[in-house]
């Protein structure tokens, strides 16, 4: 029997050669009309040329449902047309030959480029990046793999998202460790970054091994102010041995592509989040990344497929290789997706985080001034950005949101939301696919609902 580790290279220089040959490889960024496209097999948008610079043309890369205003869009990505012609080559690999395409070295090359776009865009190692195909995959790896103890304490806030919550609980029950949650603010509209950090400051204990937080709240549009509780965890580690110091996991979801951040800029241990929301990559990707220190303290829960583990198993020995390797988990995925991250994450970065970012927030303060102007709304993100993103929530008086947001997208064509949440809220989020004229079209709506 042939050695699968000896017979791939040449499989994947073949399929590299092949993958040029067609231009994937070549980085090209044009939008091509590349197939079905999402909206139940409509074609992707016309050929156009594709001007980064223009957020018309932006717009025009998603085969979004025109006259309809997509506040919502960042919850599940519609996908760019690069985004598009990325998967459907790789789709059309796979499908004209999986066992040459699909296996082995292929996996290992195009997944290794979308781990190093990634590494790339947020400024760490590839090797530190863990490929998951959702936020909660990620969290729940995460969560499920760290190290702890009876008695070990897990800090975490009321004020996340049903996954956090539930892979802290079942990280309790499987190894004793306890868990603790405190809110970081009472009034959300009210939330100030300084109570935040005082609040984790007093509520962290001896005991305590991990802050389990999100950076942008999706009950309620409040931002925390991680920076500034990483530099508190600093402190607090500072005279703690490595096994005992306290773990700062992010659930980045709602800030990740949304604000202009690499991990530097956050300095958490851990990160974890889904790139099929504000980054509009493709569906059913995300990551995990961590510290080198931060991974020391994680253990691989789900067989890798990567080729340090599988070398592992052929000599007999327990897996080695970079942590971010080892935690992504094994088996076959839809690997035109995972595939196609680099194609995403080229379109972002070729508009430029910082002005996505910026126009994030132009169009939130455009859009909480508004809403703030209404008597019959109450602004449940607070007004300034320092803490709040692109995430905004309101209620409406006398109103339940489900019926709020049926109304805005029946009567007025524009698409919110009802957060998932025990206390729920309207919410909206301008993108880079809404305009400054949507966002007046959606004040306007929710002013008729008086
Ligand atoms: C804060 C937060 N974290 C995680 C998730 C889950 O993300 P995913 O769908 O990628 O698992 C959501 C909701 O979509 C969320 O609002």
């Amino acid at each position: 029997m042939t050695d699968p580790v000896e017979t791939v290279p040449r499989r994947s220089l073949l399929l590299g050669a092949a993958l040029a040959g067609g231009g994937l490889l070549t980085g090209a960024c044009t939008n091509a009309n590349a197939g079905a496209g999402a909206s139940g097999g409509a074609p992707a948008p016309a050929s156009a040329k594709f001007d980064p610079r223009d957020w018309t043309s932006v717009r025009a890369q998603f085969p979004l449902t025109p006259n309809l205003a997509h506040f919502s869009a960042f919850m599940l990505s519609s996908h760019p047309a690069p985004v598009t012609a990325a998967i459907t080559k790789f789709r059309q690999g796979l499908d004209a030959n999986p066992i040459e395409f699909g296996m082995g070295m292929a996996d290992f090359e195009f997944s290794s480029q979308a781990r190093q776009a990634l590494a790339k865009y947020i400024g760490t190692q590839p090797n530190e990046i863990a490929l998951t195909d959702s936020a909660t995959m990620g969290i729940g790896l995460l969560y499920g793999g760290l190290a702890l103890k009876e008695g070990d304490e897990i800090l975490t806030t009321s004020h996340e998202f049903y996954s956090t919550y539930e892979a802290v609980r079942l990280r309790a029950t499987a190894t004793g460790a306890k868990v603790r949650t405190i809110r970081l603010y009472d009034d959300p509209a009210q939330a100030k970054a300084d109570q935040m950090v005082a609040r984790v400051k007093a509520a962290i204990t001896s005991k305590t091994r991990v802050l389990a937080m999100t950076w942008v709240h999706s009950i309620t549009g409040v931002k925390i102010p991680v920076k500034q509780i990483a530099a508190l965890l600093a402190t607090v580690n500072a005279g703690r041995r490595e096994p005992d110091r306290v773990l700062l996991c992010v659930d980045g979801v709602h800030g990740f592509a949304a604000e202009a951040a690499t991990m530097k800029d956050l300095g958490a241990d851990f990160f974890v989040t889904s790139t099929h929301k504000w980054l509009f990559g493709p569906r059913g990707t995300g990551f995990v990344w961590g510290t080198p220190a931060a991974w020391r303290r994680h253990r691989q829960i789900i067989p890798s497929f990567s080729m340090p583990a599988f070398q592992g198993w052929f000599t007999g020995q327990p897996p080695g290789g970079a942590p971010g390797d080892l935690a992504t988990p094994g088996g076959y995925h839809t690997f035109e997706h995972r595939w196609a991250l680099p194609a995403a994450v080229e379109f972002h970065t070729a508009i430029g985080p910082a002005r996505v970012a910026e126009q994030i927030k132009t169009q939130s303060e455009q859009l909480k001034a508004g809403l703030a102007g209404l008597r019959h709304v109450r602004l449940v993100t607070p007004r300034s950005a320092e803490v709040s993103a692109g995430v905004i929530c309101c209620a409406v008086e006398g109103m339940h949101p489900e019926a709020v947001v049926e109304r805005l997208v029946k009567e007025h064509q524009v698409a919110a939301a009802a957060t998932p949440y025990r206390e729920t809220y309207v919410r909206f989020g301008p993108s880079m696919v809404t305009t400054s004229q949507e966002v007046d079209k959606a004040v306007r709506a929710m002013a008729a609902l008086a």
